[in-house]
């Protein structure tokens, strides 16, 4: 420890502690501008300036390390005195336009000036206006140079946390100005971090401008429900409408960080078509009903499916509340008499018992219920099957500031390139499925290590699982759409028992690309599988028999394709989408931001999701609504209230943990009944490789893009707005990229065609081909992404852009 004293108290502080970090643990407030927890020291503002007995220069307090025996004085005169005079120095070309700044009432600049300044200032000139008028950077982000005072904290955050190193600074000294390439961010990726950063109100958010001053608004600390990082975040509205998101540098995993999805997409919250009321198909068109009417439709059909035993299926959304799901199953299991239930509609991999059973031992065993920071500590960290930096952005950003400890090795796996590839020590192009040959390879004695680029990888990611001592893997769900799942999910468990038993610590975390994935399995939202992972003993049925009663909650698994007029389809949610328009009978329900519960993020997190608004006053709550069709079948009562239904859960599940965990809560191992088996595998013959592609053959994967992740995502008009239209990204092989400029792609497959522009990504293995899914879905192609997968796929490459062949 080193001695030191502070304004006159004594501190005992661990070597390296700078005089910042002492004044805050002491609770004296040193101001400060350029610094920033998060980001590399800058030292450039001076605003933190302190005097330290024995030096004639002030010192800045953010990046003076404390010698033995230092006496530093953060509150004298000279200190005083000199940060007045910052002030005045900050202030000289600074417009004093609070009074319409969005920042005003929450400005740094503004509340420093207040505690700090001098209350008047010396300087007469006239201000020096850097640019008349404020500039659009893009269609989120605005800049308004007179304002800016150069702490660099944008650059920094968009440079060392984001990985985009879209913003700069342009010229020098004082004319120095902060800028995007051209002056416009034409490729950034729109989270809007830099905003949150800015102390003063040079970066505004686009969407909120002009909309409201900070004091007029009602905030709601909730949940992002985009995906499974499960970031905080506060929602801000006046009267009564929605204004914006903002984060907290104190809550959740993600501090102050959100990425595009969550800071610009709540609008979501009012697109789309609602569904208003109960309506029953009749004569081939859905015609309003009273509530009751539906219920008893519904009970009275699942009455009779259930007497003659023949299939009915349950599928949810993974953005429905643990509370609502745990109803949901109780609706299937005790009232239906099925099994036969899903959370995720593209896990065709999950399919078999087999399969459900290797899911569970990795989500009861191998799987860490910890906090991503303590596994992002590891010195190996494996990603493995995930874009990140598009599917779950801020679980991308943590990786990569973890990733600026140069003693620490990441390795790379995946299908599609992700923007975290360039920090990676080795990096492999691996179809979906094929992780389980992968990681055979990786523990096995006697490897078949080939001269390939897979044989590469294997080679080099062995030798650095093998030295390390902490390995953390991260593992994308891309592989439980495929039909390896079981063998994938067994090699993973075999993977953490294989490095466990060497003596390393191997911790494994899923990375979810919906919100409540891992909440709505642990509450029994899966076949196979009971609430606390029980399993259960029964035939599943057919994955290809008649479905005779399915029963949707808020998911979209229907097409045209799969519908058939046989089968009785029941749609419960908010707004209308492609299984709502082929229902029998749809049923309205409050919406994402309408309805309060719980989300487990990949963290195991189980978190408070509020509710933003009210929903219509006409609507019976979903979780009622199942009461009343068990009552209509003579069932008895379901729990409705949330704080029933928890006590329900934590009563007789003792391994779900606690409801609201902080962010501290410092890990929850979860312990369930599931019985473990640790079979060793015979390790299989090799890497599997995909067949040679011929000139056209390739392999189509499908998932979430930076701006879209599902339906929640698509009713944003802002995301809609950063998405330049459909694509297809792939890598078109030999030639330049001159030569492929503006051409159009077709996709052709046995489950249908589908024409937009190409994107070129030479990071792409030749043989895989990406569509965002949200395009394929809102083109009615839903089939390309699903039955088979990833699907093989027939590609032709033709002349210019043609908008209208689209989709
Ligand atoms: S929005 Fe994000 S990516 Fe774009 S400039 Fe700001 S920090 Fe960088
Ligand atoms: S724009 Fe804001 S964050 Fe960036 S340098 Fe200027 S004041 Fe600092
Ligand atoms: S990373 Fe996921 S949870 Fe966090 S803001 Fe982005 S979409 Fe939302
Ligand atoms: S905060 Fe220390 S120099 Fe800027």
């Amino acid at each position: 420890m080193v001695s030191c004293t502070f304004d006159g108290q004594t501190l005992e502080v661990d070597p390296g502690t700078t005089i910042l970090t002492a004044a805050r643990m002491t609770g004296v407030e040193i101001p400060t501008f350029c610094y920033h927890e998060r980001l590399s020291l800058s030292a450039s503002c001076r605003m933190c300036l302190v005097e330290v007995e024995g030096r004639n220069k002030l010192e800045p307090a953010c990046a003076t390390v404390i010698a033995p025996d230092m006496v530093i004085h953060s509150q004298s005169a000279r200190v005083v005195s000199t940060r007045q005079d910052m002030l005045e120095m900050l202030l000289a070309n600074h417009p004093l336009d609070c009074p319409v700044c969005d920042k005003g009432g929450e400005c740094e600049l503004q509340d420093t000036v207040f505690d700090y300044g001098k209350g008047s200032s010396r300087l007469r000139d006239d201000k020096r206006v850097f640019r008349k008028d404020d500039i659009e950077l893009n269609a989120v982000i605005v800049f308004n140079a007179n304002r800016c005072i150069q702490c660099q904290r944008c650059v920094r955050v968009c440079e060392e946390v984001v990985g985009d190193v879209a913003l700069g600074t342009a010229e020098r000294g004082l004319d120095s100005e902060i800028t995007g390439v051209g002056n416009s961010l034409k490729d950034c990726s729109h989270c809007g971090n830099c905003i949150e950063v800015c102390p003063v109100g040079a970066l505004m958010s686009v969407p909120y401008r002009y909309k409201a001053r900070p004091w007029d608004l009602v905030k709601t600390e909730t949940i992002c429900g985009m995906c499974g990082t499960g970031c905080s975040m506060s929602v801000e509205f006046s009267e009564g409408r929605f204004k914006r998101v903002k984060s907290d540098p104190e809550t959740g995993l993600n501090g102050e960080l959100l990425c595009a999805k969550g800071r610009f997409g709540f609008d979501a919250i009012d697109g789309g078509k609602r569904i208003e009321q109960p309506m029953i198909r009749k004569n081939g068109v859905l015609k309003p009903v009273s509530w009751g009417e539906a219920i008893e439709c519904i009970a009275s059909t699942a009455r009779d499916i259930k007497t003659r035993k023949t299939r009915i299926q349950g599928s949810i959304s993974a953005r429905q509340t643990t509370e609502t799901g745990f109803v949901f199953q109780q609706l299937m299991r005790q009232v239906f008499g099925t099994q036969d239930i899903r959370s995720s509609t593209r896990f065709g991999g999950l399919d078999t018992p087999d399969a459900v059973t290797a899911l569970a031992q990795v989500m009861t065993g191998g799987m860490q219920r910890k906090p991503l920071q303590s596994l992002l500590e590891a010195d190996c960290i494996f990603l493995l099957g995930s874009n990140i930096t598009d599917e779950n952005p801020v679980s991308g950003y943590l990786l990569r500031s973890a990733m600026s400890d140069p003693n620490k090795r990441l390795i790379i796996s995946s299908s599609r390139p992700c923007g975290l590839d360039p920090l990676a020590a080795a990096t492999l192009r691996l179809l979906p499925g094929e992780e389980a040959g992968l990681l055979s390879d990786l523990i096995r004695e006697d490897p078949q290590i080939s001269d390939s680029a897979a044989g590469a990888f294997t080679h080099k990611a062995r030798s650095i699982l093998t030295e390390a001592q902490d390995i953390a893997l991260l593992i994308g769900t891309e592989f439980l759409r495929s039909s390896k799942a079981e063998a994938c999910l067994r090699w993973i468990e075999q993977l953490v028992d294989h490095f466990g038993a060497q003596g390393k610590a191997v911790r494994l975390q899923f990375l979810f690309d919906r919100p409540n994935q891992l909440g709505l399995w642990d509450i029994g939202c899966l076949a196979g599988a009971a609430p606390g992972w029980q399993a259960i003993h029964t035939t599943p049925p057919d994955p290809d028999a008649h479905v005779d009663l399915h029963y949707v909650l808020g998911a979209d698994p229907m097409s045209q394709d799969t519908q058939t007029s046989s089968s009785f389809l029941v749609f419960h949610g908010s707004h209308y989408n492609h299984t709502a328009k082929l229902a029998d009978v749809v049923l309205p329900a409050a919406s994402y931001g309408e309805e309060a519960g719980h989300f487990t993020n990949h963290e195991g997190r189980v978190q408070a999701l509020r509710s933003v608004r009210s929903p219509d006053q006409n609507l019976v709550p979903t979780r009622e609504v199942f009461n009343q069709i068990s009552q209509a079948m003579g069932q008895g009562a379901l729990p409705v209230a949330a704080d029933q239904v928890r006590n329900k859960i934590t009563a007789e599940y003792t391994g779900f943990g606690q409801f609201d965990q902080p962010a501290d809560h410092g890990g929850n191992d979860l312990a369930y009944n599931w019985p473990k088996t640790h079979s060793p595998l015979a390790p299989l013959d090799h890497l599997p490789q995909p067949p040679p592609a011929t000139e056209r053959r390739r392999f189509l994967v499908t998932g979430d893009s930076l701006f879209q992740s599902g339906q929640l995502a698509a009713r944003s008009s802002v995301l809609s707005s950063l998405d330049d239209g459909p694509y297809v990204e792939m890598n078109p092989g030999s030639g330049s990229d001159r030569a492929f400029e503006g051409m159009m792609v077709t996709i052709f497959s046995a489950g249908g065609n589908f024409t937009a522009p190409l994107r070129i990504n030479r990071s792409f293995d030749e043989q895989i081909v990406f569509i965002p899914e949200r395009f394929l879905m809102e083109h009615g192609k839903r089939n390309l992404a699903c039955v088979e997968y990833p699907r093989t796929v027939d590609v032709v490459l033709s002349g210019r852009r043609d908008p209208s062949k689209y989709g």
